[in-house]
């Protein structure tokens, strides 16, 4: 287990892009923190839904640009958010009914499924608006 550091290697190209990155990974880093001060759930869950109002703020400003830009992988790239964030709001909700103590395992899931997604899709929609010289 361990935080996440920014690297130049996660920029997509695109500067709002990545400042809205920086913001999840740090939201990402707030709740190991917390996991690891042993801070109480009530606390983990207040920080985890933080994680779900920023990914949904930050998915629809990425989909936004990809109907502006008439984006052909949008499709695939919204259901692969749509599917993090129903996780999410999952977790949050069995998380506030007190049915779920976040585990490191699932931590490490936010993290594994956020830098795999800034890697590969993201990444693959930076390209394009690069070429396309938009952003
Ligand atoms: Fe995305």
């Amino acid at each position: 287990m361990s935080t996440i550091t920014w690297r130049d290697t996660y920029s997509v190209g695109i500067q709002k892009i990545d400042d809205q990155h920086k913001e999840l990974i740090s939201i990402i880093n707030e709740i190991y923190d917390a996991h690891h001060q042993g801070t109480s759930q009530t606390v983990i869950i207040d920080t985890l839904e933080k994680l779900v109002d920023y990914t949904i703020y930050h998915f629809s400003m990425e989909e936004d640009l990809f109907v502006q830009c008439n984006y052909p992988k949008k499709d695939d790239h919204m259901s692969e958010h749509k599917e993090f964030v129903g996780k999410i709001a999952d977790l949050k909700q069995e998380g506030r009914k007190g049915n779920l103590l976040l585990s490191l395992k699932t931590i490490d899931f936010l993290k594994d499924w956020t830098i795999n997604h800034i890697l590969g899709t993201d990444m693959e929609f930076g390209a394009f608006l690069k070429e396309k010289e938009i952003g």
